[in-house]
């Protein structure tokens, strides 16, 4: 029996397991809150209802403490969360004592060191449920659309996204490298099975501290046969409409424990607003920065732009110095990149990166030249475009960026369970 499951046993006995999360007395009456993960219960403590041993045991019950509690459930619109418990018996389980992370203030290094604690605190709690919610809606998204999920490998023999934030992993004598991106692999996959997504953990050796960069996160990446950049942005807009709409759908209650102003979030609907990097860049320049044609946007450029709009921005056609490899090139002017970022509002940044893939065999083998990454590597890669060769089109989605933009928290260590930063390995 868990907590979110009792409106379905208003006037019943039930039993639950859970943990001490804090209380309060008020003359002959305990309140305890118990927590079970699956919510908040505020259960009540009469002298009359309970034996003499519960209700001593309801006042000393330390914070955290693990117990099973057994009362009669009833409805009251003034409790957390609409119900709560009539105590009838307490058990303790087992005894927290001095629990680390108490109601008071915390600084963030104590909370990260205590991360794994942390975990079961209100905001945590409802920042990973709202993360878990997306990465169903991802799924459900692709998988309604007749995608076919094909997973990329996280060991990998060369770079997708640039050679500087490489982590290099020795295999068995081997260099190899954890994944960036299974881009890459995504491309064979769509000319296998046409339309399809990959999704999990991709590593970046990010070496400057901000709030928008993790070493370790998760990507959803899907791919398009015959698809161009155009579709690819349409595809970006649709899935984003898709996980706003299913998080307020499915998770108000958190939003509001985290006093999300909800409003901005059933702002964002079709058609979000599209302007191409050049028209990005006057925006900056008349909002006084310092910025040249050819300058990829850092995160104070992204800040800017994103505060620009009520909604997502697309921004497309990027210089080609500023985008990978792979990119393929706008037949109208070389300088210019098939790429398409998308920006959440709200000073969020880039949320999407992609754009529409190099199809032809002697520009790619060019571009590998020029960027200097190792041909031999990449052979396979070239073969698709040796062997039927295809306008393909693809995105990925920064899993923490999203659900960091959704629940308007402003740095990424709150939006994945165990974060992984410059120097942060622990726990
Ligand atoms: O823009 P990026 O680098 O694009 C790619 O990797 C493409 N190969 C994807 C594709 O076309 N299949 O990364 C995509 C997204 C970014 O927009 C951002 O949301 C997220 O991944 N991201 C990060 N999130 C957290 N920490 C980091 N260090 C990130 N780097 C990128
Ligand atoms: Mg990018």
């Amino acid at each position: 029996m868990f907590i979110e499951e009792l409106a379905n046993y208003v006037g019943k006995d039930v039993t639950i397991h859970g943990w001490a999360h804090n209380k309060r007395s008020s003359g002959k009456i305990r309140f305890l809150i118990v927590r079970d993960g699956t919510g908040f219960l505020q259960t009540v403590f009469s002298e009359k209802d309970v034996s003499s041993e519960a209700f001593a045991l309801a006042d000393r019950l330390s914070q955290e403490s693990s117990l099973e509690v057994t009362g009669t459930v009833r409805q009251d619109k003034r409790a957390p969360g609409g119900y709560e418990l009539i105590a009838k018996d307490l058990k303790l389980i087992q005894a927290a004592n001095d629990y680390p992370i108490t109601p008071k203030e915390h600084g963030i290094e104590f909370l990260m060191e205590h991360r794994h604690l942390w975990l079961r605190s209100r905001r945590q709690h409802a920042i990973l449920r709202i993360r878990s919610e997306v990465i169903k809606a991802c799924r459900d998204f692709f998988d309604d659309r007749g995608f076919v999920l094909v997973d990329a490998p996280i060991f990998t023999p060369a770079a997708c996204e640039g050679t500087t934030t490489l982590f290099e992993v020795d295999y068995f004598g081997q260099k190899t490298y954890l994944t960036q991106s299974g881009q890459l692999y995504n491309e064979p996959a769509a000319a296998a099975f046409g339309k399809v997504y990959c999704f999990g953990p991709t590593f970046r050796a990010e070496k400057s501290k901000t709030r928008r960069h993790l070493t370790e996160f998760w990507m959803l990446e899907p791919e398009v046969a015959f698809l161009d950049l155009a579709g690819a942005m349409a595809l970006a807009e649709d899935l984003i409409c898709y996980l706003i709409d299913r998080v307020l759908n499915e998770r108000i209650e958190e939003l509001k424990i985290l006093d999300r102003d909800i409003t901005k979030l059933e702002n964002v609907k079709k058609p979000f607003p599209g302007i191409s990097y050049d028209e990005a860049l006057t925006i900056l320049k008349e909002k006084g920065k310092q910025i040249e044609w050819g300058d990829d946007f850092g995160g104070d450029e992204e800040t800017v732009l994103s505060q620009s709009f009520d909604r997502p921005v697309l921004i497309h056609h990027f210089p080609t110095q500023c985008k990978a490899f792979y990119m393929k090139r706008d037949p109208k002017n070389e300088k210019l990149a098939l790429g398409v970022d998308m920006l959440a509002p709200e000073g969020h940044g880039e949320i999407i990166g992609g754009g529409q893939r190099e199809d032809d065999l002697a520009a790619l083998e060019k571009r590998i030249e020029e960027y200097k990454l190792p041909k031999q590597a990449l052979e396979w890669y070239l073969d698709l475009r040796r062997y039927g060769s295809f306008i393909h089109s693809g995105f990925g989605l920064g899993i923490e960026r999203t659900v960091a933009w959704i629940c308007h928290v402003p740095h990424l260590r709150e939006t994945i369970p165990f974060p992984r930063l410059l120097e942060k390995v622990y726990p």
